[in-house]
């Protein structure tokens, strides 16, 4: 089921396009990862889809009731608790205060409901802004850099409760980032924003490989691609290709077999930078 559907998308803040003909489509359940430098227009694609920000131009199929979104920091009374701020978002968003008993598991903040928000850690802001998020839609979330600041572990647990959510409850999540490894782990598509435009990552023009040799050392592997006048790229102790098929078929006129893996999003980024 498709959740949004984006064609020909264009925005500029006066006379500065930020955003050139960008086109998406998500499905229910999608984790969808959006990756670009600062000032890319992260914010801005997110503001827009969450309907802060009038005045883009294109076509936009919203499917869901409601969006909800964490864009920058959650805003949270610092003196009520926890539960406090959650019952404040559930009379702004009309919701029963039941969705608070209801995922104040999965969300992993039932021991802080009463603790002051003052006193959160960023980790737990993080997840309260999450849960604010979800207050709002439990269809379709937005969370702009939601792992900034965060520690490796607190990134970890971050994205894997994104992941249960999308996978338990079908929730559809875009989560941005300029750090593309913090969304590799959890993202089923992905998509970078460069230049005004929006590129999936996913597509067959982008996908590369990595590739191995068990009875060959890296060294001949790179001796034969230069022969062969196949097109690589190196990083660190790994060869990554695009054309799959011509490197094995010029690896094995030399009777060199090559296993492969599918590159992570890491992989593929470097070089579209
Ligand atoms: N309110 C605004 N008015 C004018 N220009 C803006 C505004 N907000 C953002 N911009 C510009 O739009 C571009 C995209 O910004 P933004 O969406 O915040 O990027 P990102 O979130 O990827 O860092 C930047 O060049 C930024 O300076
Ligand atoms: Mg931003």
């Amino acid at each position: 089921m498709t959740v949004l559907e984006v064609k020909q998308l264009y925005f500029q803040f006066g006379r500065q396009t930020v955003l050139d003909n960008v086109s998406f489509s998500l499905d229910k359940g999608d984790i969808a990862g959006l990756i670009g430098n600062n000032g890319a227009g992260k914010t801005t694609l997110m503001k827009i889809i969450s309907g802060i920000l009038p005045g883009a131009v294109g076509t936009f199929d919203l499917h869901t009731d409601s969006v909800g979104a964490l864009i920058e920091a959650p805003a949270l009374y610092p003196y009520l608790s926890v539960k406090e701020n959650l019952k404040f978002y559930c009379n702004l968003y009309g919701k029963d205060y039941a969705i608070i008993d209801q995922f104040k598991n999965d969300l992993d903040v039932a021991e802080y409901l009463n603790r002051k928000t003052s006193k959160l850690s960023l980790g737990m802001r993080q997840r309260v802004g999450l849960f604010i998020a979800l207050i709002a839609s439990s269809e379709f979330i937005l969370l702009d850099e939601p792992t900034n600041g965060l520690d490796p572990s607190g990134i970890d647990s971050l994205l894997k409760l994104i992941k249960k959510l999308a996978n338990q409850y079908g929730i559809t999540f875009i989560i941005s980032s300029h750090i593309l490894a913090n969304l590799d782990q959890v993202c089923n598509k992905n998509f970078l924003l460069r230049n005004h435009q929006l590129t999936s990552l996913d597509d067959g023009a982008h996908a590369k490989y990595k590739i191995y040799s068990e009875d060959r050392s890296l060294k001949d592997l790179i001796d034969t691609l230069k022969h062969h006048d196949i097109v690589f790229e190196r990083k660190n102790h790994d060869i990554i290709v695009s054309d799959l098929q011509a490197v094995q078929a010029a690896l094995n006129k030399e009777g060199i077999t090559i296993q492969y893996e599918k590159a992570g999003l890491s992989e593929v980024f470097f070089d579209e930078n």
